[in-house]
């Protein structure tokens, strides 16, 4: 088998609040395919952003190794840091918190570009025309400030911000637990289409495993920093065999009744 798109092993990362020492993340590894998606469930405060901070290079981890894209990620440095940032984007829960309030639908999706040096100036526009058209916004909504979009109009523009440096990997953050049901399934179908098209790998963290088990092909269970379960989604659902798994489990009624599971 080839190399997976990400392998993580050993990461560590300890946060020291005054004179305590939290272990937020704690001996994590696991790996994840291109094209797939990887579901990261546990409690509040089990570590689940602070993998993802890790995975982003927003904090630098005391110990462990993050092997992306045939490449030691946490060596990168300087310019080669920054080309390869954007390979590794993220949605979070509350987009308006990651606007900037002045910004445009336009202005919002034009930064990345720019930035990251995608297409010239010149191809831009055509550019945020295909992004709008990928997570289906209409083209009227071009100019229109960011704090007139409804949630789900906003969760989609943190997803075409996110795919405009074409990234291999999106880490998405609690990116539906925000939305309403109707909306949530909209997105959840979204990203499993834009996973068909582009074959983008997904982290997709989150406490309800009735969402995780719409997109994930495989869930790792955390608990206190710590992997405590992990396996293909149904699997895990069907046959739990940590305490904190069950009771993710029974916090979904419909997990126990029901017969919904990933499309396609
Ligand atoms: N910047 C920080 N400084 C100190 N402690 C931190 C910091 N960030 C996180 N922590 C601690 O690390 C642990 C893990 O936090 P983290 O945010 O990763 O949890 P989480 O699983 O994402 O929780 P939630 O489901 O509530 O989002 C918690 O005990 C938290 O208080
Ligand atoms: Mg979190």
């Amino acid at each position: 088998m080839s190399e997976p798109l990400l392998a993580v092993s050993g990461l560590t990362k300890t946060f020291r609040n005054g004179g305590r020492h939290v272990l937020a993340v704690d001996d994590i590894g696991f790996e994840l395919p291109a094209g797939q998606t990887l579901g990261i469930v546990g409690a509040s405060g089990s570590g689940k952003s602070t993998l993802a901070r890790l995975l982003m290079r927003l904090i630098p981890a005391d110990s462990g190794s993050i092997r992306f894209h045939g490449q030691d990620w946490l060596a990168l440095s300087g310019a080669r840091l920054r080309r390869a940032r954007a390979d590794i984007q993220m949605v979070f829960q509350d987009p308006l918190s990651a606007f900037n309030p002045r910004a445009t639908v336009e202005s919002v999706l034009n930064d990345p570009l720019r930035i990251h040096e995608i297409v010239g100036k010149a191809e831009r526009p055509a550019r945020i025309g295909e992004l709008l058209d990928k997570v289906g916004l209409a083209m009227s909504l071009r100019g229109r400030s960011v704090l007139a979009l409804s949630g789900g109009q906003r969760q989609r523009l943190a997803l075409a911000r996110a795919l405009a440096t074409r990234p291999k990997l999106l880490i998405l953050d609690e990116a539906v637990s925000a939305l309403d049901l109707s909306i949530r399934r909209q997105i959840l179908e979204l990203l499993v289409a834009l996973q068909r098209e582009d074959g983008v790998s997904y982290l997709f963290i989150g406490h309800d495993l009735a969402v995780v088990r719409a997109i994930a092909h495989r869930v790792t269970v955390m608990e206190a920093g710590r992997i405590v379960e992990s396996g293909e989604t149904e699997g895990i659902i069907a046959r739990p065999q940590t305490s904190v798994t069950k009771a993710l489990i029974a916090a979904v009624p419909q997990l126990i009744t029901g017969t919904e599971s990933r499309p396609g």
